[in-house]
């Protein structure tokens, strides 16, 4: 019995042109060769790809190890990420990264040049103290340096842990007292939509309790704002060598961390997902090269931030393992004008383009015609990833941005899943607007019901499950074995990774999305907890009792509504909707902000007294109530919600 009824229904289909399947890097004949290996024998196919594929210091034999659900991929190999993003390309002279300012500035380094720049700040690093397994906290913008930061620990076999530069002290202070960071590298400001970003006074109110651990706040002079040293802090500039150094990058086991990136759970605690090195870095490449279909000479510009995942494996990891030329915007995407996106991909020859559908649709709102006044015939690959894209705005952005000459690879993945897994490859799929179509070779993805039985037919929505275990699989949460067993593999005995979204398959078998079974909202790309939003709007002095659920919104993609109950009557209530926004933002960072805010007496409420939010997200999204109301402790509230909603 599927979970789910699906409607959906689209039709319009666009097969491969031969301009996409000449010279491509993964053909139709690759994908039945790999498909039919992957069926005789699994791990020898894993095996052969990362042998192929990474540079390894000393080789493995091990291809699987550990105790399900705590899987090692190649553990006995070592390899060092950073060597194998950096060093094996410098003999290449070409560009690794062209960023772009948000005041306009272009600055580009050579793969030489960043080379240089990371053995001398892992010197500086090293000289610190670190060493491997320390914790490093990034909470920089999307600028050269942070990316030589990640680098650097990687060259080092640091643990750096990337925190988006959005999040407020709070949220900072959660993840650096989890993963007890024993530095933190940030700027001293930086600039989003014309105004001053102070990240350095925001980390220092994150460390000002309960973080004596923390040795270092190293800070790059990236905006001359700094007006006081404090006594952990050094400068990114005092501790570079003046003079080349060369730093031995650390030989890693594969399956020690590479980081910690924290993302939402359905719980109020972000949860520290753990990536390891060989696995991680496998999929990632091999992922880069199919779906992306990246090479050489292309130029590739991945919009999202390196806070994300998306930015740690392709805008850094994989493209750069791969020996491409990434380009880097730190600004805003409609600053100073709603042209900017188009502006750069003219000016640099942008080849790839990978962005989110809230990006797209926000663009698209601001000006229909835009594209068309720029030339971009140097674009031949779209990409969007994070939320599922609507057809009207897939079809603008391949009509419009693409001028249907390039692919749009529509790509399913998480932070736990660390590369793209379930993806069209540009030369085989066809490719239909709003879906991710087929899992790529080597992914064992499944729709199942309640029963855990596959869902095999049409439009009967299920839970996304994903039965063998694959290299770039999450290692586990940070500190918290039980929970990574309970989130990810107990709702089906331990049988599969449970996503977390739920799917169903068209009549050719293409995957199309659903969206969460849990309580996870996903607001422009960006997942967050509802419990976490919850936590923040009680712990108002006026909030007795908060809900929070998702509706649908024409740009974000999914919006938060919040329900509050107070604990005394509040006059002026937009005035408190006003606070309590400014509050969330404070407690978590703007990105959680609850579009809308209802208060009312109480909430709806089991005889258990469990807050009924299957009833929330009915009201909030306009539908007819459709669940039992019978158990419900105070039935009236009902009609008071329906009124003020
Ligand atoms: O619900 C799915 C949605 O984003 C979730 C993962 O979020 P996060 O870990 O923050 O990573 C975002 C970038 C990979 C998924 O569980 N999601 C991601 N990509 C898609 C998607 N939903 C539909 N279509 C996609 N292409």
């Amino acid at each position: 019995m599927s979970i789910i009824e699906s409607n959906l229904d689209e039709k319009r289909s666009f097969s491969p042109r031969e301009d996409h399947t000449k010279d491509a890097n993964f053909t139709k004949k690759d994908l039945l060769r790999l498909t039919k290996q992957f069926k005789n024998n699994r791990n020898k196919t894993w095996s052969d790809l990362a042998k192929s594929n990474i540079l390894w210091d000393k080789s493995f034999n091990d291809v699987i190890s550990g105790k399900a659900p705590f899987y090692k991929w190649f553990s006995d190999g070592k390899l060092n990420v950073s060597k194998n993003c950096v060093d094996r390309h410098i003999s290449k002279n070409k560009s690794a990264i062209i960023h772009i300012s948000e005041n306009n500035k272009r600055k580009v380094l050579s793969y030489s040049d960043l080379y240089i720049y990371i053995n001398k700040f892992s010197y500086a690093l090293r000289k610190l103290g670190l060493t491997s397994g320390d914790r490093v906290i990034i909470y920089m913008p999307t600028i050269p340096e942070s990316i030589v930061a990640m680098l650097s620990c990687a060259r080092l076999g640091l643990i750096h842990s990337v925190v988006f530069a959005g999040f407020s002290s709070i949220a900072l202070r959660d993840r650096i007292i989890d993963c007890k960071a024993k530095a933190i590298i940030t700027v001293d400001a930086y600039m989003r939509s014309g105004k001053i970003i102070n990240s350095k006074e925001i980390v220092d109110d994150a460390i000002k309790v309960d973080c004596e651990f923390v040795d270092n706040v190293i800070v790059y002079e990236n905006h001359d704002a700094l007006s006081s040293k404090k006594t952990k802090d050094v400068l990114w500039s005092e501790i570079l060598p003046r003079e080349e150094k060369y730093i031995d990058p650390v030989s890693m086991s594969s399956d020690e961390l590479l980081f910690i990136l924290y993302t939402s759970g359905s719980t109020g605690k972000p949860k520290g997902i753990m990536h390891t090195s060989g696995g991680y870095l496998l999929n990632c490449i091999i992922t880069n090269k199919w779906v992306f279909d990246l090479k050489d000479q292309d130029i590739f510009w991945c919009t999202a931030d390196i806070g994300w995942i998306t930015g740690h494996s392709y805008v850094v990891y994989g493209p750069l393992a791969c020996g491409a030329t990434i380009l880097i915007y730190d600004g805003a995407p409609l600053y100073p004008h709603s042209n900017r996106f188009w502006e750069i991909i003219q000016e640099n020859n942008v080849s790839i383009f990978y962005t989110a559908p809230t990006a797209l649709r926000t663009l698209m709102k601001v000006g229909e015609n835009d594209p068309s006044n720029y030339n971009l015939e140097s674009l031949r690959i779209l990409g969007t990833v994070g939320e599922p894209i609507n057809p009207k705005a897939w079809m603008w952005y391949f009509e419009t941005v693409g001028k249907s000459l390039c692919p749009i690879v529509d790509t399913w993945w998480q932070t736990e899943t660390g590369a793209n897994m379930i993806a069209p490859i540009p030369s085989i799929n066809s490719l239909i607007p709003g879906t991710c179509t087929k899992p790529l070779p080597g992914i064992d993805v499944a729709i199942v019901d309640i029963n855990g039985e596959e869902l095999r037919d049409p439009n009967q929505g299920g839970d996304l499950v994903i039965r063998q275990p694959w290299p770039s699989m999450l290692a586990g949460i940070w500190g918290d074995k039980d929970r990574y067993v309970e989130t990810y593999w107990s709702k089906y005995s331990s049988k599969y990774y449970v996503t977390g979204d739920t799917a169903r398959y068209d009549e050719d078998g293409n995957i199309w999305i659903m969206g969460r079974s849990d309580d996870v909202v996903n607001v422009s790309g960006h997942r967050l907890g509802t419990m976490e939003i919850e936590s923040a709007l009680v712990s108002h002095r006026l909030v007795a009792e908060a809900a929070v659920v998702s509706y649908k919104h024409e740009i974000k993609g999914e919006a938060i509504q919040a329900f509050i109950s107070l604990k005394q009557s509040s006059k002026n209530k937009s005035e408190l909707a006003d606070d309590l926004r400014q509050w969330v933002s404070l407690k978590i960072g703007s990105i959680a902000k609850p579009e809308r805010i209802s208060f009312s007496d109480s909430l709806p409420k089991t005889r258990s007294g469990k807050i009924m939010r299957r009833l929330l997200r009915n009201l909030a999204r306009g539908e007819d109530i459709t669940s039992d109301t019978s158990t419900l402790e105070n039935e009236s509230i009902i009609e008071q919600l329906k009124k003020i909603v």
